[in-house]
């Protein structure tokens, strides 16, 4: 409900004014950050952009500049804009702001919602410090296919962990002390909805799905998020089984608004709404603006099309004042909400911007968040963690040195300038830096003349070799789709060589989805993969390296044997046929040249301890529909190491009305296990745990058998058993 005051607006709005509340363009402020990064649309100069402010005409801008930029926004909002209706800030604060944490899908490889709420909260803090109110984030996308190079800015293949990353990451960025907070800024669940779901793992492609898999898999983290409290959504580029999401009424309004009762903002992608044309959707703008509106999309992005086409399509009545009124309504609320209306330049401060962004606390997080974001996939005879002093360190491959390819993609405000390398990283982490060497012995595409030749010197001169291959930062992100998800052949020859001198290689893969690993990059002894980290990739990796900390991140999507076999993910359906373990078997679901599972699969990952697991307790393994199973095992640490360990558990529904995948994670903990320390750990499951998407949709628990696993990974043993629902 709207402040009086507020509602009065309304009243008093022209049509043109109403129209501009739903026109958000991004920053022209010194060029814009977001023009530069998509050149799509056309650009206004900061000047052309003040005059829209001072008629109304615009709402707010995006991907701004700083506190200052703000200021003088609102500063002519306030003072010259008939109404004055403050404008609101946006950016997109996907993994940080200045300081720069993980990628999202690495962060979630922490298994840690505590974690994911402490990093979007420090992200919070400095962008509302320098005037941004709004971020179009957490990408909720359930991404299935590793081709898809979006992947990165979200929680990975799985829906659990995509709900309970969706829920932090929206405290997060929200806070604890309500909207209006000056350190608060609202979240954007985007993008409704499926977009991680595009025809072979294709940007933007077309989406043909069941409904049964949207209900079941892809808008669970949604609903996540709005119960968080998030008060707006993105409407996705991709169609949905025939109409594009920016003009589905099934989408927008049967579901979100009717179903779910989501009673706040949805927003466009960028240009969105015009690209209805180029679906062949809508024949020209004004029907491509009616058709979006109509469907509820309140707010457009970038193309500039409500401004132009809504006064028209209103005055012929071909769009009702009262849907234009709730709109606007919807836009007002969430100025409302962030405190607007009280204070326009509650978030713009630009003394504030300067003391609350890289801070020692926020520095200290990232390395932190970074460190236990590493995956640590291989550990022959234990060569991990490294010695600090009396070792010839080389380090090799076109990441390990300067200021590049840190932070990873998408993030607007942070830089690799300011990040610190895996060279400074492993130097500061060692006693004698001199013994520490590097060479690029490879570009990330191409080879160097002399590279390889370089490289083998460095490793033959040292005790063990640091190899730090992958994908770069603009591999992985948006429209960066791949057909190949291995590591580029240049690198390839480089590990080979390196890996020929013998010496003892840990693998630090970069990277910003599942990768493909073969021979040679198999052969190392120990394979890290420490993703693009942030601010403080060098130091958060060298904290794993020489064990002031035990890894253990667990992989948030499964790393296939090859990419052919996308898209792959764990939750997948047995068929008819399914694929006995060992030798090829005729007539199976299987493919010729290899496996139909997972290399390291979802949940994958070691630690510095040895980790059993034994004594499954699954009481009278009997659950009634109201009451609850407690699922106990034992789970030992033997090693000389403290470690964590995150322990999953799987089920799988036996015989259903709708099959059901292989296995379902349906909880897990993080457990800390001193060395030769042992313990018990219990979950509770209940019967809506086994909930499902039934026949007609609607959802369904059915009685009858379960198998469970707790295990250290989708696909491996554990200790198992089975229940039953009565
Ligand atoms: O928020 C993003 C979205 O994820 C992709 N298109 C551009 C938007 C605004 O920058």
């Amino acid at each position: 409900r709207l402040p009086a005051s507020v509602e009065a607006l309304i009243g008093q709005m022209t049509v043109e004014e109403k129209c501009g509340q739903l026109t958000l363009m991004a920053a022209a402020w010194a060029g814009g950050a977001a023009n530069a990064l998509n050149p799509i649309s056309a650009t206004a100069t900061f000047d052309e952009q003040l005059a829209q402010v001072r008629t109304g005409r615009l709402t707010g801008v995006f991907n701004g500049n700083g506190a200052e930029m703000a200021r003088r926004m609102q500063t002519v909002a306030m003072r010259e804009q008939r109404l004055k209706v403050p404008l609101l800030f946006a950016a997109d604060i996907i993994h940080g702001f200045r300081t720069v944490f993980p990628m999202p899908l690495a962060e979630a490889g922490s298994f840690d919602a505590d974690l994911a709420e402490r990093t979007a909260r420090a992200a919070a803090v400095e962008a509302s410090a320098a005037g941004i109110d709004w971020t179009f984030a957490p990408m909720v996308d359930i991404a299935r296919d590793q081709r898809w190079g979006r992947g990165i800015e979200g929680a990975g293949e799985d829906l659990l962990l995509g709900k309970v990353m969706a829920d932090a990451r929206v405290r997060g960025f929200q806070g604890r002390r309500g909207l209006t907070a000056d350190d608060a800024v609202a979240a954007c669940a985007k993008h409704f909805a499926a977009y991680g779901a595009a025809e072979a793992g294709l940007d933007y492609n077309t989406v043909d799905i069941s409904e049964r898999t949207l209900r079941e898999t892809y808008f669970p983290p949604f609903q996540s998020a709005f119960a968080a409290g998030a008060p707006t959504t993105m409407a996705s580029f991709n169609e949905l089984s025939g109409v594009p999401a920016t003009a589905n009424p099934w989408l927008l309004d049967t579901i979100l608004r009717k179903e779910w009762g989501f009673g706040g903002l949805v927003v466009s992608d960028y240009t969105g709404d015009e690209e209805l044309i180029a679906h062949g959707f809508a024949a020209d703008a004004r029907e491509a603006t009616k058709l979006a509106f109509l469907a509820g999309v309140d707010m457009s992005m970038q193309s500039g099309f409500y401004i132009k086409h809504l006064p028209d399509l209103v005055a012929k009545g071909e769009v009702p004042m009262a849907r234009l009124d709730q709109a606007v309504r919807r836009v007002l609320a969430l100025k409302a909400q962030l405190g607007l209306f009280d204070d326009p330049f509650r978030r713009i401060d630009p003394r504030r911007e300067k003391q609350r962004v890289r801070t020692a606390a926020h520095l200290k997080l990232s390395r932190e968040a970074g460190a236990r974001s590493i995956v640590m996939l291989k550990n022959d005879g234990d060569l991990l963690p490294l010695a600090k002093s009396g070792k010839k360190i080389a380090l090799i491959g076109p990441f390990v040195q300067g200021q590049r390819e840190l932070i990873g993609t998408w993030n607007v405000y942070g830089s690799d300038a300011e990040a610190v390398d895996l060279l400074t990283g492993v130097r500061a982490a060692v006693t004698d830096p001199s013994l520490v060497t590097a060479v690029d012995g490879s570009g990330i595409t191409d080879a160097i003349p002399g590279g390889i030749e370089a490289a083998v010197i460095a490793a033959s001169q040292a005790d063990v070799v640091l190899l730090a291959i992958g994908e770069s930062q603009r591999m992985s992100g948006e429209a960066q789709s791949r057909v190949d998800i291995g590591i580029p052949q240049a690198q390839l020859d480089l590990a080979q060589a390196v890996l020929a001198t013998g010496k003892p290689t840990v693998v630090l893969l970069r990277n910003g989805r599942a990768m493909v690993l073969e021979k040679p990059v198999l052969d190392a002894r120990a394979i890290l993969v420490t993703w693009f980290l942030g601010s403080q990739s060098g130091p958060a990796t060298a904290d794993i390296l020489f064990g002031d900390m035990s890894p253990s991140a667990r992989l948030p999507v499964s790393f296939p044997y090859s990419t052919g076999q996308q898209p792959y993910y764990y939750a997948h359906k047995t068929t008819g046929r399914p694929n006995p373990p060992g030798p090829l078997a005729e007539y199976k679901a299987r493919y010729r040249e290899g496996p139909s599972a997972a290399r390291f699969p979802f949940g994958h990952g070691l630690t510095y301890g040895r980790i059993a697991y034994s004594d499954l307790d699954l009481g009278g393994g009997r659950l009634n529909t109201d009451g609850a199973l407690k699922v106990r095992a034992r789970i030992t640490n033997s090693g000389t190491r403290a470690a964590t360990e995150v322990v999953q558990l799987y089920i799988h529904d036996v015989a259903a009305s709708i099959t059901r995948p292989v296995r379902e994670l349906k909880a897990f903990q993080r457990v800390a296990l001193a060395p030769g320390e042992s313990k018990i750990v219990e979950f509770t499951l209940r019967a809506d745990d086994l909930r499902f998407i039934g026949t007609q949709n609607r959802p369904t628990v059915e009685p009858g058998s379960f198998r469970i696993w707790v295990a250290p990974s989708a696909e491996a043993d554990g200790v198992n058993g089975s229940f039953v629902l009565a």
